[in-house]
């Protein structure tokens, strides 16, 4: 578990988390439905309510490629991402993973949970042996945009019919990173064929 001190009595933390207790599941489905209402910026933009997101959740740490990053401040949690493996099958694309799913609920933001989110997956998929993590976001998401490239997100392309949301078509911009091997810093040996 990765926790640092933020100031007296605050602290910020983010996992990999193979369970969830009751307590959890009821903190991440509070979250959740706040980072909706707010604006969301992951598929869901209507709330959806303790029980249903309750069992969104037990159902993700059941999927094998998907593994599930908790952020807690002060240990409570308020903000999660998912990393998101090729399946079996998809040999050529083993190389790749993605982040989806990220968000900080509204009450926790500003403390650097998400940037900690973000390095924790990249750290998990370059430790699982990929070498590229893509994402992807709404084109009116400005603090993801911001964050992701601040962090070395390269922009490849931009999908002009990437979500419908309360009527209006959003755009979505599509990024990749290369990971270093078992360090989950960029590296653009990649590019260059020299995986
Ligand atoms: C994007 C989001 C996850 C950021 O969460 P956060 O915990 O507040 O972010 P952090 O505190 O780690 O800040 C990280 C960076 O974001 C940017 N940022 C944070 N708050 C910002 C703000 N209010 N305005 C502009 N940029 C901001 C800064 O670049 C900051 O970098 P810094 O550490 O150098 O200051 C959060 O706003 C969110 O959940 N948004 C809705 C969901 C979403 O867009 N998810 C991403 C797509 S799936």
């Amino acid at each position: 578990m990765n926790s640092v001190a933020l100031q007296p009595g605050r602290s910020l933390e983010v996992e990999r988390a193979e369970r969830l207790s009751d307590a959890d599941l009821a903190e991440l489905a509070e979250a959740t439905d706040a980072a909706i209402i707010e604006g969301g910026g992951f598929g869901w933009v209507e709330p959806q309510g303790r029980a249903a997101l309750e069992r969104h959740f037990r159902g993700v740490l059941l999927v094998p490629e998907r593994e599930l990053f908790v952020a807690r401040l002060d240990g409570h949690a308020v903000g999660s991402a998912l990393l998101v493996r090729p399946p079996r099958n998809n040999e050529a694309q083993a190389f790749a993973a993605t982040l989806t799913h990220a968000y900080i609920a509204p009450y926790a933001r500003g403390f650097g949970l998400a940037r900690r989110l973000v390095d924790k997956v990249e750290e998990r998929a370059a430790a699982l042996g990929h070498r590229v993590l893509n994402l992807d976001v709404r084109e009116t998401q400005a603090t993801a945009i911001a964050l992701f490239e601040s962090l070395g997100y390269v922009h490849w392309g931009t999908h002009p019919y990437y979500a419908r949301v309360k009527g209006q078509t959003v755009a979505g911009r599509f990024y990749f990173k290369t990971l270093e091997p078992g360090r989950g810093r960029a590296t653009g040996d990649l590019i260059d064929g020299a995986v």
